[in-house]
């Protein structure tokens, strides 16, 4: 049996979307993976922070969490650590970097992932503005001391989309990557299908935990121009901006544009797309009527819908959940099951 010791920098949504996978299937994964994962430091920026070198059981971190808001109404040896000193001094085999962190400068998350690497931890991190930004850079430093740096849940939850693209269908010949790619969105606009209200859509994205810290992100396409970045740099090959991706987000989009399109059998849904041609790359995220018929249309609620177009294959597509609490810690999960498979 492996051992890896975690520390959890980040104690939101996905953090406890992993403490409850790890909780609930931990036995599970050490039968069928020989891996053990013991959480041994969590911290946050306003929940206080814990370090205890022997680890922490997943489900008394929950529950102090949920009866208290607070983390460090958990016993520990080590109150109050900040990320440097959970990064240079605890023990963590593995950093699982998941603070709040700002989408267009990728702060904190990259420093703390920098940082952890140059201290030779793995790193796991669903934050897309780092990798967004500086992938290849992080990437080549990951390599270089030897550690992996695993970005599964950045793109479509724990839906295995890159790692599918990356390993089984870059070369069937990817020339264009389409879909909806914002869970949040793409639950607001079924739920305004459906006659909720825009604000009460949101509000009801915001309890289930698939909108960012702040949902401007979301509604106003960020979240989704940072994806196709990500899918670009680590698909095709191709380095792509924020500023390259043609950028339109649903906070224009009335009820009564819903019900219009409802009566010519159409819906509204937010679709990006990434595209290389010999010469250039081109992308773009915007909102757009499609027939019902149309594959997407009936991707609903916070799924996800991913398609490559392929050379060899022609068009392969992936539908699963791509934002939520467990289902991001579930991309975590994969990632560290990935380490160990590495470590064999
Ligand atoms: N806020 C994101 C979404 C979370 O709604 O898709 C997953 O990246």
């Amino acid at each position: 049996m492996r051992t890896y010791r975690l520390a959890l920098i980040g104690f939101g949504n996905v953090g406890q979307g992993l403490a409850t996978i790890l909780r609930d299937q931990g036995q599970m994964i050490a039968d069928k993976h020989g891996a053990e994962y013991r959480i041994v430091a969590v911290n946050t920026g306003r929940h206080g922070s814990i370090y205890n070198p022997e680890g922490f059981d997943p489900g008394m971190l929950l529950a102090a969490y949920e009866e208290t808001q607070r983390i460090d109404t958990v016993p520990a040896p080590n109150i109050g650590w900040d990320v440097p000193q959970v990064i240079y001094e605890s023990n963590a085999d593995v950093i699982v970097e998941l603070t709040s962190s700002d989408l267009l400068s990728g702060e904190p998350a990259a420093g703390y992932i920098r940082a952890a690497l140059r201290q030779d931890r793995h790193v796991v991190t669903t934050n897309k503005g780092p990798i967004a930004l500086f992938y290849p850079e992080l990437s080549a430093a990951a390599a270089e001391r030897g550690v992996m740096l695993g970005v599964e849940g950045t793109v479509m939850g724990g839906t295995p989309l890159l790692r599918v693209g990356r390993e089984l269908l870059t070369t069937a010949g990817i020339s264009r990557v389409q879909g909806i790619l914002n869970g949040t969105t793409n639950y607001i606009l079924t739920r305004m299908a459906d006659g909720e209200s825009y604000k009460s859509a949101l509000k009801e994205a915001q309890e289930k935990g698939y909108a960012e810290a702040n949902p401007i992100a979301d509604v106003d396409g960020y979240d989704a121009a940072v994806k196709l970045v990500i899918l670009s740099n680590l698909l095709l090959g191709v380095p792509l901006q924020m500023s390259n991706v043609e950028r339109e987000g649903i906070r224009d989009l009335s009820s009564k544009d819903i019900v219009r399109a409802q009566k010519v059998g159409e819906v509204w849904k937010m679709v990006g797309w990434v595209e290389r041609t010999p010469e250039m790359v081109r992308a773009s995220v915007k909102p757009i009527r499609l027939p019902a018929a149309h594959p997407l249309a009936s991707v609903n609620g916070a799924t996800n819908a991913v398609t490559f177009v392929t050379k060899l294959l022609g068009d392969v597509t992936i539908v699963g959940p791509g934002a939520g609490r467990v289902e991001t810690g579930y991309a975590v999960l994969s990632d560290l099951l990935e380490i160990n498979r590495r470590m064999i």
